[in-house]
């Protein structure tokens, strides 16, 4: 068996040019285009990169792009102002602030001071407790791409077994409530995991986001079982995704390769849950 490739980068294509549609049925409606305001702090490279794309990406959506960007030295209590202003101005339908902030700063009291209907990264607790009950919010955008990719490969995912390999907050918590919601039976292993070579065996669904390059290894695998590689990591000047593509590929049913598989999805689901704010805040 050889695995099907699954084209991430073609799907969030068709993602972005469907919400850009929807934009311009919003904007004409409403009379003011939805606006998405990124705050970047300090200046580490990848984040710059990231922050690049999004601003790109949300003007070819037709929306608004508001970004600050802040030095280093930036006192919380500044961030936390400008956090405050961006809730109150009605042309900012969006909010991000782009992670990691420097160390000085309490990434939880910034994420928690943003309105929780402007969350467009559904980081606020708020979110993530409207996920884990079944309300309605905003769901983090990397792990709602994997959802999208899974149920575009495999339709109905109930009852199938997944592994969501690493617990972080963006991305593996919540995947898993995701997977829940669709009646999978999920299993989250993480760093003090034992014999997840054998969990993973068991799976349908694997969907790996630990930031360890190549960890998931082929011979791991369930014969057929759907592989989601969240990893991006940056091997001898070439990125590698957390899954051993080399291997897995010949086991796996389908695939994301990396580049080319999660990562674009990103971007084209914070658009999404942009035009999302930018209706609910219309009313
Ligand atoms: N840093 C890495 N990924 C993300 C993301 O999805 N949102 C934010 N705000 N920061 C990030």
């Amino acid at each position: 068996m050889n695995a099907q490739i699954i084209d991430g980068k073609a799907f969030a294509q068709g993602l972005r040019e469907r919400v850009a549609e929807r934009t311009a049925q919003f904007s004409e409606r409403a009379g003011r285009v939805p606006g998405l305001a990124v705050v970047l702090v300090g200046e580490d490279p990848a984040s710059q990169v990231y922050v690049r794309s999004k601003h790109k990406a949300t003007v070819a959506a037709g929306m608004a792009s508001f970004e600050h960007r802040l030095p280093a030295e930036t006192a919380q209590d500044e961030l936390l102002a400008l956090v405050a202003s961006l809730n109150a101005d009605d042309a900012v339908d969006g909010i991000l602030v782009q992670l990691p902030l420097p160390a000085h700063i309490d990434e939880n009291a910034v994420i928690a001071a943003i309105s929780p209907d402007k969350d467009v990264d559904g980081f606020h607790p708020v979110n993530a407790g409207r996920l884990a009950t079944g309300l309605d919010g905003f769901v983090p955008c990397t792990p709602l791409g994997c959802l999208m990719l899974l149920k575009d490969r495999l339709g109905n995912l109930s009852g199938l077994d997944a592994v969501v390999i690493g617990r972080s907050n963006i991305v593996g918590k919540p995947m898993a409530q995701l997977l829940i919601r669709e009646s999978c039976t999920v299993t989250v292993a993480h760093s003090r995991t034992r014999d997840l070579p054998a969990l993973v065996r068991r799976a349908d669904i694997v969907v790996a986001a630990v930031g360890l390059p190549e960890m998931v290894k082929g011979d791991w695998l369930k014969p057929g079982a759907a592989v989601i590689d969240v990893g991006i990591n940056r091997v001898e000047g070439k990125l590698v995704g957390d899954v051993d593509f080399a291997s897995a590929a010949p086991v796996a049913g389908a695939i994301t390769p990396v580049p080319g598989g999660v990562g674009p999805m990103t971007i084209a689901v914070l658009l999404r849950n942009t035009l999302v704010a930018a209706h609910r805040n219309a009313g």
